[in-house]
C-alpha cells in the first residue's frame, strides 16, 4: 500500500479560491495565522520517503498494516453558546481544515502557514484518519448515527478514567517516523487550537518496519506474538467493511473503538513460562497455539492432553477471544504505550458493527479470562469513521450531503 515518493502520482495542490476558502474559515474563528510561503520542491530524489495515497474510498489508515508509531488525538468541539447549526458549521469548518492538513501533510508539503515545513518534507508513510463520536455524526443529522454508535456499556473489568474517554473527534496519526508524527500532530493542534479542546493525545508504538517482515503480527509489552488470529487481505476489508458498502452505518464508513488498557508488567513478571502460555493459550515462544506446533495452526479447544484435560484452558485469552461467528471478527491494529511504570496496548480495534462484534466478545472476556488479572481497561471510546473521498472533496461530506446540508 506503500509507495516510494520518488515520482508522486498525485500532486495535491491546493487551489487559491481553496486557500482563501480555508483562510476565510479560519480568520472566521479569530485565528491568526502568519502565512509563511510553500516548501520548495524536494530538491533531490528521495528514496527512503514512502507515502500512503490519501484519496480512496476508504481513509487510509485503517487496513493498512500499522506504521511503527501511532498518536490517537482526541479532540472535542468548543462550543461556547453556538446553536446547532452554528456546532454543524463549525464541524465542517474543521474537517475542511483536517482535509487540507491530512492531503499536505501525507504528500510531503508543511499545512497552510506552517512553520516547520521542512519536517514534514519525508512523510514516512504517515496516515490521518478522522472519526466522529455517535452525539457528533447526530450534530450533522439526527438519523446519521445508528445505536451501535452509542457510548460503550461499562464492563465489569472496567475502571475507566475520564481523561481517556469519549471525545467528539477523533485523529489517528501513524507514521514510521516519530519525528514526522510530532510535527504532523502539533501542526493539526496548532490549526485546531480555538476551535476545539484537545481530550487526549495517546501516543504508541509497535516494530520499526526494518525490524520484521511487514504484516507479520507484533510483540506486545507482556512479550506475546499480538495478532496471530488477526484477519488479513479480504477477509480484513470484510471484517472492517463488510460484503458491500449498505452493510455499514454509512457507505465506505466503518467503526473504531479504542480502549487504553494497563498491563502490570511487574506481576506478569511472576508468572512462568507454563503459566503465560496457559493465561493466553498460545506459546510466548512464536505465537502456536497450544493445541498446534505452529503459529498458523488453529486453535484448538477440544484438543486434549496426555491427561485428558484441554490443551487450551476454556479461561485462556483466545478461547474467550475467538469469534463464535463471522459478524464477531474484528481487526486489531493496536499499539503498545509504555511511559515509565505506565504499561499497556492502545487497543484499536476496527469492525463493521461494534454491537455484533468488540460487544460480545469484550463481555466475554470481561466475565472471565485467564488474562484479567494482569489487564485493566482504563480508557474506552467508540467512533464511527469517516468514509473516503476523492480529491476536492472534504472528510464528511457525504454525511452532510446525505442530511441535507450540502
Ligand atoms: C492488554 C490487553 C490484551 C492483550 C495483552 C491481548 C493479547 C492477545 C494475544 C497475545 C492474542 C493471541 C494472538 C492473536 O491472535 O492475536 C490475542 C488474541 C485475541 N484477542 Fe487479545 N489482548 C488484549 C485485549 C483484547 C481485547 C480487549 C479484545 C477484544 C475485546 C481482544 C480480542 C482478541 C481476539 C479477537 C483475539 C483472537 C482470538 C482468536 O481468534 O484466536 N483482546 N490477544
Amino acid at each position: 500500500m506503500s509507495k516510494s515518493i520518488a515520482q508522486p502520482s498525485r500532486r495535491v495542490v491546493l487551489s487559491s479560491s481553496a486557500a482563501a476558502a480555508i483562510g476565510g474559515v479560519v480568520s472566521g474563528f479569530g485565528l491568526s495565522r502568519v502565512i509563511t510561503p510553500e516548501p520548495a520542491e524536494p530538491k533531490q530524489e528521495l528514496t527512503t520517503a514512502a507515502y500512503r495515497e490519501f484519496f480512496g474510498t476508504y481513509q487510509h489508515g485503517i487496513l493498512d498494516d500499522p506504521q511503527a508509531h501511532a498518536v490517537f488525538l482526541g479532540v472535542d468541539l468548543v462550543t461556547d453558546g453556538l446553536d446547532a447549526a452554528a456546532q454543524r458549521e463549525r464541524l465542517r469548518s474543521i474537517l475542511r481544515l483536517l482535509t487540507d492538513d491530512a492531503v499536505r501533510l501525507t504528500s510531503g508539503r508543511g499545512v497552510l502557514a506552517d512553520t516547520e515545513p521542512e519536517m514534514a518534507a519525508m512523510p514516512a508513510n504517515l496516515t490521518l484518519t478522522v472519526g466522529l463520536s455517535g452525539a457528533t455524526i447526530q450534530l450533522i443529522g439526527s438519523s446519521l448515527a445508528p445505536t451501535s454508535l452509542n457510548p460503550l456499556p461499562e464492563f465489569t473489568v472496567d475502571r475507566l478514567q475520564e481523561e481517556y474517554g469519549q471525545s467528539d473527534l477523533i485523529v489517528q496519526l501513524c507514521a514510521e517516523d516519530p519525528t514526522v508524527l510530532a510535527h504532523a500532530v502539533r501542526a493539526i493542534r496548532k490549526n485546531l487550537r480555538s476551535i476545539t479542546t484537545v481530550k487526549f493525545e495517546q501516543r504508541g508504538f509497535t516494530h520499526a518496519a526494518s525490524s520484521q517482515p511487514a504484516g507479520s503480527p507484533f510483540r506486545n509489552l507482556f512479550g506475546q506474538v499480538d495478532g496471530t488470529a488477526n484477519p488479513t487481505g479480504q477477509n480484513r476489508e470484510i471484517a472492517v467493511f463488510g460484503f458491500a458498502p449498505e452493510e455499514s452505518w454509512f457507505p465506505h464508513a466503518t467503526t473504531l473503538v479504542l480502549r487504553r488498557i494497563a498491563m502490570d508488567l511487574d506481576g506478569w513478571d511472576e508468572l512462568d513460562r507454563p503459566g503465560r502460555d496457559m493465561a493466553l493459550g498460545r506459546r510466548q515462544s512464536d505465537g502456536s497455539p497450544l493445541s498446534g506446533s505452529k503459529p498458523e495452526d488453529p486453535v484448538d479447544l477440544s484438543a486434549l492432553n496426555e491427561l485428558g484435560l484441554p490443551r487450551v484452558s476454556a479461561h485462556a485469552h483466545v478461547a474467550r477471544a475467538m469469534p463464535t461467528s463471522g459478524s464477531e471478527v474484528l481487526w486489531r491494529r493496536g499499539y503498545s504505550y509504555l511511559d515509565g511504570a505506565d504499561a499497556g496496548l492502545l487497543f484499536a480495534s476496527y469492525q463493521l458493527d461494534v454491537e455484533a462484534s468488540f460487544i460480545p466478545v469484550q463481555r466475554r472476556l470481561a466475565e472471565l479470562d485467564a488474562l484479567n488479572q494482569w489487564i485493566t481497561p482504563i480508557g474506552s471510546a467508540v467512533y464511527g469513521i469517516l468514509p473516503g473521498i476523492s480529491e476536492g472533496m472534504y472528510l464528511g461530506q457525504q454525511l452532510f450531503e446525505a442530511a441535507g446540508q450540502p
